[in-house]
């Protein structure tokens, strides 16, 4: 894809799913990526990884719900590569509960990590594209429209809604793009810890009666962050077998 060689970007919760299918399809086309994770094995594993394939790969520790976190990493992404092109806020979880049974912390590790976590990103690196220009890619999801049990999650996720348009406004002006891929059930860990008959239950009202693989969410990423997606901003793009038709 265009513009996406030699570029640095921060792919959040890289250690596994689709995160880490995000990573390494960039540096498949040649970018420099930042692993960025709460789970050091796990970047450590895949920068090892990436590096002995020929790529640069930079692994490192991030808490995204943390201020301070994103101001150590940022740091040393900047010492590391001098530069930041576009971030993936992808680092994600679910706390499942229905809204009777949830409790505080339910609503806040889950309303933490997946909007606040992305809007200390955009914080964070916001500041490091206004002479270049960059892209930021959300990972919202189908739940955002409301989803059973899901009051917290769904909530964020329908929050990064805003956030990305919201971005995608303010920060046209300096060249920065901002965008949000909605996925429907993909095979990762975090639906892999889903009961069998729940994923049936999914998969056949799907219109392709599948989930989806993670290559086929970041292949979507990774486009809203190269120049093929130039004129493309603050949109939201399902990407869910046509579950949302
Ligand atoms: P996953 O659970 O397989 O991986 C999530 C990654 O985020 C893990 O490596 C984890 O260590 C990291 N992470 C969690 N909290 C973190 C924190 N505070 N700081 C840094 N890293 C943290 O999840 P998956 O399935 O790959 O999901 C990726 C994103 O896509 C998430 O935002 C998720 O909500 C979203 N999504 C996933 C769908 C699916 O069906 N798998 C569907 C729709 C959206």
């Amino acid at each position: 894809m265009r513009g996406i060689a030699e570029k640095v970007y921060i792919v959040t919760g890289a250690a596994q799913g689709i995160g880490k299918a995000t990573a390494s399809r960039l540096h498949e086309e040649g970018a420099q990526v930042v692993l960025a994770d709460r789970n050091v094995s796990g970047v450590h594993r895949l920068e090892e990884e990436i590096n002995g394939s020929g790529g640069r790969a930079f692994a490192v520790v991030l808490d995204v719900a943390i201020r301070e976190s994103w101001s150590a990493a940022v740091g040393k992404i900047i010492e590391h590569f001098g530069r930041i092109d576009g971030l993936v806020n992808n680092a994600g979880l679910t706390r499942d509960r229905s809204l009777l049974k949830m409790t505080d912390e339910d609503w806040h590790s889950v309303v933490d990590v997946n909007l606040r976590g992305a809007w200390l990103g955009c914080q964070s690196v916001v500041p490091h594209m206004t002479t270049s220009g960059g892209s930021i890619v959300n990972l919202s999801s189908e739940s955002r429209w409301g989803a059973f049990g899901q009051s917290n999650y769904s909530a964020a996720k329908s929050g990064l809604v805003g956030l990305t348009r919201t971005v995608a406004l303010e920060c046209a002006r300096h060249g920065i793009r901002s965008n949000a891929v909605a996925p429907g059930a993909t095979s990762t860990p975090m639906v892999e810890a889903v009961p069998e008959e729940v994923r049936n239950g999914w998969k056949s009202s799907i219109p392709m009666k599948r989930e989806a693989d993670p290559s086929e969410i970041a292949s979507v990423i990774v486009f809203l962050l190269s120049d093929d997606a130039s004129y493309v901003t603050g949109q939201i793009l399902g990407v869910n077998g046509g579950s949302a038709i």
